[in-house]
């Protein structure tokens, strides 16, 4: 296992982060996955002896019963606090009440105080902005998470699902003022998903931030078990639940390049799965800090986690990004062409800054 800063940070985290959406399963988060405490033990306990260490949940996932699984599970195991990395986030509905959602600064407080006591912790590593919240003032959102980092129960922010403009504008403001600055950001990225190549790889290279990806596998669409003409039986999340949205003529067009790569690699000892082909591509990508896997049992994680030990050659992650490529935007085929002549004659690379000799 690798260890990346996170971001311009001097913390290290594993290039692997377990995700916990499948922890509870209550009401809508029942599709996600029902893991109870003794199998979230399990799970826990399998990742931080692979060398993870960490975590990432959210408030809203299975409506505090991921968080409450995950900090049973760290006092049960008797997993030491500093040696974990534990993200969360705030945003998404809580409840029904008018003020049960958002990113107001009444909301983030009461927000952080209900996630740590779930945890059963007294601060929380990354905490994160779920998404975008359309009718609060960003100012009162920087200012709200500045609050809580200054008050020790929060170490660093980060944000998630933001177009590039949100970012740089929160982050804006925070320097601004002297607060603190999102060192991350968590979106939608797999290899049958790469929309955020067009403006978050750019700005957070740029910026010097991390990006933790989530739904790797697509929701398990990407884990091989999937193909053209099979779909898993049981209880396979994608079969009840469409999410993220895959254009899935498309990718069974990269499961199938996947697949060969993945029998190439694969010895009398031991198989290559589909699935670890698919995160090791997304370990490849610049930018990327940390993957955030989901799994349902220990098998699953263990085949996710040994992605890490999966080195694909160059051909075949070329012949991987050629198959997956989807038409680049505008304005960015554009960006790419005026920048062609520049980068090319002048052998510049796009984080140099230009030298004029005379
Ligand atoms: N910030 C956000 O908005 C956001 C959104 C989504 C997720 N997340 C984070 O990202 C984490 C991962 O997301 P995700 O669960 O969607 O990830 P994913 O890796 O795309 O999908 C995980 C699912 O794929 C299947 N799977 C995983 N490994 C497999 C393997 N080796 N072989 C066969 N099937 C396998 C399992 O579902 P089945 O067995 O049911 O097929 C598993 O639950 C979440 O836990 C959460 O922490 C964040």
């Amino acid at each position: 296992m690798k260890y990346n800063s996170l971001g311009n940070t001097g913390v290290l985290v594993s290039e692997i982060c377990l995700g916990t959406m499948t922890f509870g399963g209550s009401g809508y988060w029942k599709a996600m996955g029902e893991l109870q405490q003794n199998a979230v033990n399990d799970i826990v306990k399998t990742a931080v002896d692979n060398g993870i260490n960490f975590i990432d949940t959210a408030n809203v996932y299975s409506y505090g019963e991921s968080e409450r699984l995950l900090g049973q599970s760290i006092k049960s195991l008797g997993l030491s606090r500093n040696e974990l990395i534990i993200a969360t986030k705030v945003r998404a509905r809580m409840s029904e009440g008018k003020n049960q959602v958002g990113l107001g600064r009444l909301q983030i407080m009461q927000q952080i105080e209900d996630s740590l006591k779930r945890l059963q912790i007294d601060h929380v590593d990354l905490y994160q902005i779920h998404g975008f919240d359309p009718i609060t003032p960003l100012e009162e959102t920087m200012r709200g998470l500045e609050d809580i980092v200054r008050s020790g129960k929060v170490r660093y922010i980060g944000c998630s699902n933001l177009a590039a403009w949100q970012v740089m504008k929160a982050n804006g403001i925070a320097e601004k003022n002297g607060w603190t600055k999102f060192v991350s950001t968590q979106n939608y990225y797999s290899i049958a998903g790469r929309d955020l190549e067009n403006e978050i790889v750019p700005m957070v290279q740029d910026q010097q931030m991390g990006i933790l990806p989530w739904s790797p596998l697509a929701g398990g669409f990407l884990s091989g078990k999937y193909t053209r003409n099979n779909k898993p039986e049981g209880d396979s999340r994608r079969l009840a639940f469409d999410f993220p949205p895959v254009n899935q003529e498309h990718a069974y067009d990269i499961i199938e390049a996947m697949e060969t790569i993945a029998e190439a690699h694969s010895g009398d000892a031991s198989d290559v799965s589909v699935a670890r082909v698919a995160l090791a591509w997304v370990l490849s990508k610049p930018g990327v800090t940390s993957v955030i896997i989901g799994a349902k049992n220990t098998d699953q994680l263990l085949d996710n986690i040994n992605a890490v030990e999966l080195t694909l050659t160059t051909e075949e992650l070329e012949q991987l990004d050629k198959i997956s490529a989807t038409p680049k935007p505008y304005p960015q085929w554009m960006i790419q062409r005026q920048s062609n002549d520049r980068m090319s004659a002048n052998n510049f690379s796009p984080n140099q800054s230009a030298v004029v000799s005379k």
